[in-house]
């Protein structure tokens, strides 16, 4: 039986985990991670690109920005496209120089898992949490499995950063929350291809044959997505049929799409999920542990990394006052947000979705919002200022 002992035990090595075990290391706290999977499967797993403005800052604050700051690309705006009609959002115009960036979230991931660890601290890869008990007590223990042996992780707290399928909210007694869910009747597939984007800002575009999305990942590869039904496989969408569907939906006058090899492809379900308790005793939840939105408007990873913002904040108030009001007030903290982010996502779901016939009534009041948004700085601002997050300032009340 391995025996461990550290001050914050984290389930999870994904961005949320990561941030927060080097964010405690910067205030001195221990923490040790067990992560599932092993180095070379998270680091390769193809998820986020979005990287909004606060995660940017937190990452920046971290000294951990160096790599993003010379390979992320900087977007200062958002095409949003409606039947071939194309707008431009100008973020840092309507929000007083806050922009997004782009950069993989398996990079983030990479650039916090190689500090953590070449900083000496304990990551234990291909570790599965079986177990968290105690978490009513002021030793809350996570068992887990490594080669074959089984072990105990004995903390102070646990920090579950174990993503939707984890333990961490199935932990949580049942009385304890509830939990509100949303299935998308739609689904994305996603392509990575070795071709330079065809635009130079992110394209959201709402077509009669569904959602398309064009984002990038660097000077020589393009990231899209199509709106597919829930039933759909890869198998059935060949690369023609992908960049013929993604010319037509993201079509312009005077404006055509590079194609190029798509080296990646994949399908992801669409679901809006939250519990609206994110604590249990010394168990704390953050990131997609505690909730999923859909990935329209790319909040999720930013999401999962503000959670840890108020975590951090929390420990750090105990370890160094010994004050619990912020483990206390942690849920409402991180809640505002969540919501907040809950709603766009559902709004940019919503918007730019088909979800019934063309001509619809359900069309109709799409198409409406998008004529207002042609008009309306207001309606542009709304929708620039949720976009690249709004700072943290704007939840206290
Ligand atoms: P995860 O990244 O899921 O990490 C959880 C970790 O816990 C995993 O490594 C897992 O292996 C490990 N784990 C699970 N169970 C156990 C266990 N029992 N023991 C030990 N370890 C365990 N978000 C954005 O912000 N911007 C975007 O542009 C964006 N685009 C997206 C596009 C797509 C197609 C998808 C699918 C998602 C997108 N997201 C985006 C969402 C984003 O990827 C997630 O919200 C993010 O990964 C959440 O991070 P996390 O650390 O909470 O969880
Ligand atoms: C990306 C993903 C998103 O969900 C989004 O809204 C924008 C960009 C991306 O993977 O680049």
């Amino acid at each position: 039986m391995i025996s461990i002992k550290t001050q914050v035990g984290i389930i999870g090595a994904g961005p949320s985990g990561m941030v927060l075990a080097n964010w405690l290391k910067k205030y001195g706290i221990d923490a040790v991670i067990i992560e599932l999977r092993s180095r070379e499967y998270v680091e390769g797993r193809v998820r986020a690109g979005l990287v909004e403005q606060n995660t940017k800052d937190i990452l920046k604050e971290l000294g951990l920005d160096a790599r993003m700051k010379k390979e992320g690309i900087v977007h200062d705006g958002v095409y949003l496209s409606f039947d071939e009609e194309r707008i431009h959002i100008p973020f840092g115009e309507l929000t007083g120089g806050r922009t997004i960036t782009i950069y993989g979230q398996q990079e983030i991931t990479k650039d916090l898992t190689d500090a953590w660890l070449d900083g000496g601290e304990t990551l234990h890869f291909e570790t599965k949490a079986t177990k968290i008990i105690d978490f009513d007590t002021k030793s809350p223990k996570i068992h887990f499995e490594k080669d074959g042996e089984e072990g105990i992780l004995e903390c102070d707290f646990v920090a579950a950063c174990d993503g939707f399928h984890g333990i961490g909210r199935k932990t949580l007694p049942k009385k304890s929350f509830q939990s509100y869910d949303i299935t998308y009747p739609f689904s994305w597939l996603g392509i990575l291809a070795n071709v330079a984007p065809s635009t130079d800002e992110l394209i959201y575009a709402y077509h009669e044959n569904g959602f398309a999305l064009h984002s990038l990942r660097s000077e020589t590869v393009s990231r899209l997505y199509v709106q597919v039904d829930n039933d759909e496989s890869v198998d059935n969408w060949s690369d023609d049929r992908i960049w013929s569907e993604l010319s037509k939906r993201l079509a312009n006058l005077g404006w055509e799409l590079k194609e190029g090899p798509i080296f990646e492809k994949s399908i992801t379900p669409m679901r809006s999920h939250m519990i609206d308790s994110l604590r249990s005793g010394r168990l704390l939840l953050a990131g997609d542990a505690a909730h999923i939105v859909p990935p329209t408007g790319g909040k999720g990873m930013n999401l999962a990394i503000a959670d840890v913002k108020h975590m951090v904040d929390a420990f750090v108030a105990y370890y160094k006052t010994n004050s619990e009001t912020l483990l206390d007030t942690y849920t409402n903290d991180a809640l505002r947000r969540i919501w907040r982010a809950q709603d766009f996502s559902n709004f940019m779901t919503k918007l730019f979705h088909k979800q019934d016939a063309h001509g619809s009534f359900t069309y109709r009041l799409q198409k409406a919002k998008f004529d207002y948004l042609k008009v309306s700085r207001a309606y542009k601002t709304t929708i620039a200022e949720n976009y690249v997050g709004l700072p943290f300032e704007s939840f206290k009340n």
